[in-house]
């Protein structure tokens, strides 16, 4: 048997995955609010006999568009700080979203196994620089991805923390929706200490998220593609409160990343992986 590499049997298989329509996309959102526009635009429904074990938050809308399976998962609100708000004359369920690492690699680890995805779309807000010419709405397709928070100041453990994967190369997608390109660099924090920034600029990254790199990192175990549409909420290095100013402007980011998500999942629509 060859060894491993090009040319090599399990380089084929690969290959010839490649050369397949593309029938199955997991696309992975921390935030409802996100989540929806999508959800709706696609006529995504949702899935009332769990793929998950019985229990946990983690919903899951599924749907066929065009020639494609999607399915869109959302770690859902965290099962311990809700509550029911009962103002309204109904009980309207008031919750947090469960955002960051943990529980976007958790559900998107169950997804893969439950659903087997030719390709992962990550999609989400998140912050950029100024320094690296970003603006509120822009959105990103990320070509690697690599945390900041993770300092283990040993050889070779330094490296492990840091996690640095590349996405799946999309050229022809990025050329297509006229994105914007730049590396994305994950913590589990909004806001960002001097440590951090030192570590975001190591990254060479452009874009800040809270879940891009987990997701990655069980892409990557699984031997899934994955991609990672970023828009901008807030400018990190700007004049105003992060919290403040991602709070303001999260309602009309989500259009952006809506409209950016629905044309990649248009454009992927009737290709194979090597065709993106
Ligand atoms: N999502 C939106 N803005 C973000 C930021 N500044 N840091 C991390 N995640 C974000």
């Amino acid at each position: 048997m060859a060894p491993h590499g090009e040319g090599s049997e399990e380089a084929m298989v690969v290959q010839d995955e490649n050369r397949k329509p593309i029938s199955s996309i997991l696309i992975v959102i921390a935030m409802q609010t996100e989540a929806m526009p999508i959800v709706n635009k696609l006529q995504l429904k949702e899935d009332l006999d769990s793929v998950f074990p019985k229990g946990v938050p983690w919903v899951r809308y599924h749907g066929v568009y065009k020639d494609l399976h999607i399915n869109l998962v959302w770690p859902g609100k965290d099962s311990t700080l809700g509550c029911y708000d009962m103002d309204m004359g109904y009980a309207f369920y008031l919750g947090v979203d469960s955002v960051g690492t943990v529980s976007a690699s958790l559900v998107t680890y169950a997804a893969i196994q439950a659903l087997q995805p030719d390709l992962i779309i990550n999609a989400g807000t998140a912050g950029s620089f100024k320094v690296k010419g970003a603006s509120i709405s822009d959105v990103f397709l990320a070509s690697d991805v690599a945390f900041h928070d993770r300092r283990i100041p040993i050889p070779v453990f330094d490296l492990y923390g840091v996690g640095s994967r590349q996405s799946f190369s999309t050229p022809n997608l990025l050329k297509e929706l006229n994105l914007k390109a730049g590396k994305l660099s994950t913590g589990d924090s909004l806001d960002i200490s001097p440590q951090e920034e030192a570590s975001i600029v190591a990254n060479d990254a452009t874009v800040k998220d809270m879940e891009g790199a987990a997701v990655a990192y069980v892409a990557d175990l699984l031997k899934v593609p994955a991609i990672f549409i970023k828009a901008v909420t807030d400018i990190v290095d700007g004049d105003k409160p992060t919290a403040e100013e991602f709070l303001q402007n999260l309602a009309a980011v989500t259009a952006a990343l809506d409209q950016a998500v629905t044309q990649a999942v248009d454009f992927i629509n009737g290709k194979c992986l090597s065709e993106l």
